[in-house]
């Protein structure tokens, strides 16, 4: 097992990261002894997880809440079937909640537990490579709004994540590539000889080399660690991290949630995004043409599919990197250095939007 710290001072908190770590009695002790837990899952992971994890619990107090699956279900509707249970169960203050799936259970629940009787403690047991490397660390959770993605939210932290690598074995393709997708992303922001080390194992990734996947899991919790812990609540770098993702959550948006997987959307996005910096003279075609190889790959998308732009432009101003009525874009200086730009020819962005999706 691997440990990396989110270094937060006093709400410091581990990522596990192994093989077998479902199977590891005691691992969870720390955490839960003595207090109730609601195990908050869906329906698809349920009968491939839940038992190990109810093993883990031992003789703590515990109950579940199975929520339908899918980033459709991410909304207020479903969030509340989660506080119907810790009403019924009159679970308090000193409850723990435990996410156990992919990043739409991990964002509901850590919303839940943000906001149940004004904040409890949650863990993290992420079971999707996207959750595993992005959406289970660093304390974002939400729910979308018809308008938008992820609209309703909270910072909150969990107590620990716990991924378990084996549990990538029953993750469907597409889902794998799509998680591929956010650790594409971790290259081109922050680390160009990841994306080097990306292009040298791409065919061992996509077939589930498990010292490959391993690395990828624990370089990518290593860079998203360091920035959340210089920038928790994104005033600066954090921002980031969102690179290909103004154009992307738009792409979600304009094509129905759950249409175009989160990942499959941060690739086209960051294709668009990398275009759009080559457009104002950051990086060459080459780059452009080096990052759409890497993602096809990994059968991952570098368009987005066919919609209407001035819709697209008007999902992209809803986006929550919006200031003072601007857009705000993460562009490209180099594949490994990323930069949030404000000041850009606006006419050029929506003459990018019109080619590339109509
Ligand atoms: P997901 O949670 O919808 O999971 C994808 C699918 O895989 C689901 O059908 C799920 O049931 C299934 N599944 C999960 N684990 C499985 C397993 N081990 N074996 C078989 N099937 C399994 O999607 P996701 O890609 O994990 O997460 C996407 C969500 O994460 C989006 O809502 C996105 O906005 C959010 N996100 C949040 C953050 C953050 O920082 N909080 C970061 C990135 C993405
Ligand atoms: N996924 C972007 C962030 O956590 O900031």
């Amino acid at each position: 097992m691997i440990t990396v710290t989110v270094d937060l001072k006093q709400r410091s908190y581990p990522i596990f990261i192994g093989s077998g770590l479902l199977n590891q009695p005691g691992l969870l002790d720390p955490y839960i002894e003595g207090r109730d837990v609601l195990v908050v899952t869906s329906e698809s992971i349920a009968p491939l997880y839940l038992e190990p994890l109810q093993q883990m619990l031992g003789q703590s107090r515990h109950s579940v809440v199975v929520l339908p699956d899918g980033e459709h279900h991410k909304n207020l509707t479903t969030l509340n079937l989660i506080f119907d249970e810790l009403v019924a169960q009159r679970f308090g203050r000193d409850c723990v909640l435990v996410a156990l799936g992919g990043g739409v259970v991990g964002d509901m629940c850590g919303f839940a537990a943000a906001s149940w009787q004004r904040g409890v403690d949650f863990i993290q047991v992420p079971t999707t490579l996207l959750a595993q490397v992005d959406s289970a660390v660093g304390g974002k959770t939400a729910v979308n709004h018809a308008g938008g993605k992820n609209l309703i939210g909270a910072f909150h932290q969990p107590l620990c994540v716990l991924a378990d690598t084996d549990t990538l074995r029953t993750l469907p393709e597409r889902e794998l590539s799509a998680g591929l997708a956010e650790v594409v992303k971790y290259g081109l922001i922050k680390d160009a000889a990841l994306f080097e080390w990306l292009e040298s194992v791409a065919g061992k990734l996509i077939n589930r080399d498990s010292p490959s996947l391993g690395h990828a899991i624990k370089r990518s919790c290593e860079i998203k660690a360091a920035v959340v812990a210089a920038d928790e609540h994104e005033r600066g770098q954090r921002t980031l991290l969102n690179m290909g993702h103004t154009f992307g959550h738009a792409i979600e948006r304009c094509a129905g949630y759950g249409t175009v997987l989160h990942g499959e959307a941060v690739a086209a996005g960051s294709v668009m995004a990398a275009t759009f910096s080559m457009r104002l003279g950051w990086i060459s075609e080459a780059d452009v043409e080096r990052i759409k190889d890497l993602l096809v790959r990994l059968a991952l998308p570098t368009q987005p599919p066919g919609m209407d732009a001035e819709e697209f432009y008007s999902a992209m101003s809803l986006d929550k990197k919006v200031a003072a009525g601007q857009i705000r874009l993460v562009l490209l200086r180099a594949i490994g250095d990323a930069e949030l730009v404000t000041n850009y020819p606006g006419d050029q962005l929506l003459q990018l939007l019109r080619e590339q999706l109509n």
